[in-house]
């Protein structure tokens, strides 16, 4: 994930950035997919951004909300 910015979009849909994820889950403590949802509006559409195994868009997305939990030890 290093090689990621935080001006990264994660989710097309809506226009989050890896930025505003961390924000939600180092500020206001976003535990699980249902927080990020609810507090930036990632994932809210097509869902592919979530993880990989709901990503069935034909261009697929570099990084996952999954990941970005995981990555930060919270329930994904
Ligand atoms: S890419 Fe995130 S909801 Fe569609």
């Amino acid at each position: 994930m290093a090689k990621f910015c935080k001006s990264h979009i994660v989710c097309d849909c809506n226009q989050v950035s890896l930025g505003e994820i961390v924000h939600a889950i180092d500020s206001a403590d976003a535990k699980s997919i249902e927080d990020i949802k609810e507090l930036t509006d990632a994932g809210n559409t097509c869902g592919c951004c979530i993880s990989k195994d709901d990503d069935v868009n034909s261009k697929k997305m570099e990084l996952y909300i999954s990941q970005i939990l995981n990555k930060f030890n919270k329930e994904s």
